[in-house]
């Protein structure tokens, strides 16, 4: 179904949103949910196309913090066009994309080059982080904080070698970034240490089941332990990326309304779902930074995202080429594609009871919305941009090449059939994905910020 038109009336849906499951239908007209209603109500207007939801749910669009779709410089793995589109497919209706392309966006013209690649090609709404490094103190101070999601740090190295090491140019910025800073927590000497351990061990070919003993606990708690401290020393607003150990969720700020929460704390997919034991399997295919730990790492991560010490779910949708992962374990760059399956592996948790359907939405849709302050998205509420989701609760499917739209070509997930399936994606009121099919009958917007 494509229409010039782009005003709808959706009915007979189980909406899910701030809490609530709840029968009902929503009106979307010149981009905007206009009304939201409980029950059965028919509308007798001729300017709206009728949509009979048929008890699917109606989620608000998920809106991912953490992608890396490539662009400019290594658009082999992926493009900003190719991975939108999977990220639609995935329900994913705005993404926030990290700095770590060729060249790296270190600079407020590059970032702007960066917005003006998504305006033209992008299918769902996007902002972009500026990357912090030794070097780039001046440009980051000029962030405006109302059009631009965020600042980067790499305390650890990873793809791209963007790491910041100079501690008098990081208590700067901690101090003085006029927006929330997103970083990567690993702690590099004792990634060193471990890895030439490793080397002594194994040679130059260890099996990727060495990964979470280099990048470890120690890696991982040593670095944010690090960001805590400082960001409580200068009051910054800090956001810790990809928490992989239960041990740094004690870190965050948990007792605070979200609002008012200085630290706060993004947990992956990859983390909820995959744990050592997968390695065997998958080798490098789920090699990741930080790496996926133990099985009590796993359980006590999805506990801290149901307690709410953890905020977020978010992908760091990272792809590379089957050929890179391939590659020895020393060779193989870390990270896997995931925006068209995060939102189907979380109701799938849901399936197997161990979440509720609000609980992610709230963790997917509204906290990314309100923890960024971004206007107007995040939320099936009148007035806000219409960015919404259609998901038939059990209509089976199984992850395979042939249904995969990534650049790269392959997940991590093959093979991994899903009982929730994606039916219909929304961006500002547009009908961009239907079953699988991509309709590019518009392009995202810039997503703003009330900061
Ligand atoms: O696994 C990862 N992949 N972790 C990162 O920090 C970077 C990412 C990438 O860009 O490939
Ligand atoms: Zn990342």
């Amino acid at each position: 179904m494509i229409s010039m038109n782009n005003n709808y009336h959706i009915f007979n849906g189980w909406i899910v949103n701030e809490h609530q499951v709840f029968k009902g239908g929503l009106v979307i007209r010149n981009g905007l949910i206009e009304t939201v209603y409980h029950g059965d109500r028919s509308l007798d207007d001729k300017d709206l196309i009728a949509l009979d939801a048929g008890h699917k749910w109606i989620l608000p669009g998920v809106i991912d913090d953490h992608v890396h779709f490539r662009e400019p410089g290594l658009t082999h793995k992926g493009d900003i066009a190719s991975e939108s589109r999977a990220a639609v497919a995935g329900g994913i209706t705005s993404f926030m994309d990290m700095p770590n392309t060729l060249p790296p966006t270190l600079t407020q013209a590059q970032l702007e080059e960066k917005f003006q690649l998504a305006t033209q090609k992008s299918l769902a709404n996007y902002s972009f982080y500026l990357g912090a490094s030794n070097s780039n103190l001046d440009e980051v101070l000029k962030t405006d904080p109302r059009r631009v999601c965020g600042i980067k740090i790499f305390l650890g190295s990873s793809t791209g070698n963007m790491m910041l090491d100079d501690l008098q140019t990081l208590r700067t910025i901690f101090a003085r970034s006029p927006v929330l800073i997103a970083v990567h927590c690993e702690d590099e000497w004792t990634i060193q240490k471990n890895e030439a351990i490793c080397r002594e061990v194994y040679g130059e070919d260890p099996p990727a089941s060495v990964h979470p003993k280099i990048r470890n606990h120690e890696v991982c708690l040593l670095s944010s332990s690090f960001a805590v401290r400082l960001a409580r020393e200068y009051n910054t607003r800090l956001h810790i990326l990809h928490l992989s150990t239960a041990e740094e969720a004690e870190l965050l700020d948990d007792s605070s309304p979200l609002e008012q929460k200085r630290i706060t704390g993004e947990v992956c997919v990859h983390h909820l779902w995959f744990s050592e034991a997968d390695y065997a399997r998958l080798g490098n295919r789920i090699k990741w930074n930080p790496a996926v730990k133990t099985e009590s790492d796993r359980i006590a991560l999805f506990e801290a995202l149901l307690q709410d010490q953890i905020d977020i779910v978010a992908t760091d949708h990272a792809p590379h080429t089957l050929e890179e992962k391939n590659r020895n374990y020393f060779n193989s760059p870390s990270g896997a594609p995931f925006v068209q399956h995060a939102l189907v592996a979380m109701l799938e948790f849901y399936h197997q009871g161990k979440i509720s359907l609000e609980k992610i939405v709230q963790k997917m849709c509204h906290n990314p919305a309100i923890l960024y302050r971004i206007e107007k998205r995040g939320f099936i509420c009148e007035g806000y941009w219409a960015d919404v989701v259609l998901v038939n609760p059990d209509d089976p499917w199984t992850v395979d090449p042939s249904n995969l739209l990534y650049k790269c070509g392959w997940s991590p997930m093959e093979g991994q059939q899903f009982h929730a399936r994606i039916t219909h994606t929304f961006v500002n009121g547009y009908l961009v994905h239907e079953r699988g099919q991509i309709y590019d009958s518009m392009n995202g917007q810039r997503l703003t910020f009330k900061r």
